[in-house]
């Protein structure tokens, strides 16, 4: 990013910084909360795990620019809601709409908006549910709203999501059509796959409660 060029700026951008990790911390807190209680009275986790990320300067810029907006750090608070993600990989699918709604549901978190690419996955074969939220942030003398992008999907949609971001960035966007052909491929197993392994969990789940009874 262009360096910001006074000290009004660099202040602007010292304090956007702290406030996205700061949301992230925030936003990391609630879903370790939500785990644990999950698993405390449903005996099970459904978060696999959790990563979360700022994004960088040169990714903003990137961005700002694809965009067409021009470089400045007010158009980036405006424009860029991915700057703070977080990242939630769960075993199941069912987890994933559970997760989304205990989130949705916290009285303090808007949801600003929501891409459902499970239920229509992009024509790459990409699946994920996207949420952009909006949290507060307690200072000493106010509170202030950081925005937080929340990507919600199955281990085996992350794994084909991994595969096809180093695929996309190898073949800086054009790869070939045959690679292309295998990844929707890939895409439509990772589906079947899902399905069945809730449906073996299903039965495992029942299996345990009918020898409990
Ligand atoms: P970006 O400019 O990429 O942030 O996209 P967007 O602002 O239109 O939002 P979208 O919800 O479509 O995508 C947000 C993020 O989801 C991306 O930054 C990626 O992390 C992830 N994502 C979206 N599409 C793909 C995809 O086709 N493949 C992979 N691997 N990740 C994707
Ligand atoms: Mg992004």
């Amino acid at each position: 990013m262009e360096l910001p060029g006074n000290n009004t700026q660099i202040d602007t951008w010292n304090t956007s910084m702290f406030l996205y990790n700061s949301a992230l911390k925030e936003i990391g807190t609630r879903i370790d909360i939500l785990n644990d209680e999950f698993l405390n009275i449903h005996k099970y986790n459904p978060i696999e795990h959790v990563k979360s990320r700022i994004k960088t300067p040169e990714s903003i810029v990137k961005k700002l620019k694809r965009n067409g907006y021009e470089v400045t750090i007010e158009n980036m608070l405006r424009h860029i809601n991915d700057i703070a993600g977080i990242r939630i990989i769960c075993s199941f699918t069912s987890d994933i709409y559970r997760i989304a709604d205990m989130i949705a549901g916290q009285s303090d978190i808007n949801v600003l908006t929501i891409k459902d690419y499970i239920k229509e996955p992009k024509d790459n074969g990409y699946k994920s549910y996207h949420m952009i939220v909006s949290i507060p942030i307690f200072l000493s003398d106010k509170v202030v709203e950081a925005k937080v992008e929340i990507q919600i999907r199955t281990i085996a949609m992350d794994f084909w999501a991994s595969l096809e971001h180093k695929i996309y960035y190898k073949f800086e966007g054009q790869a070939p059509d045959d690679i292309i052909d295998a990844l929707r491929e890939c895409s439509d197993i990772v589906s079947i796959l899902d399905e069945r392994m809730l449906l073996l969990n299903n039965r495992i789940k029942d299996y345990k409660n009918n020898g409990e009874d």
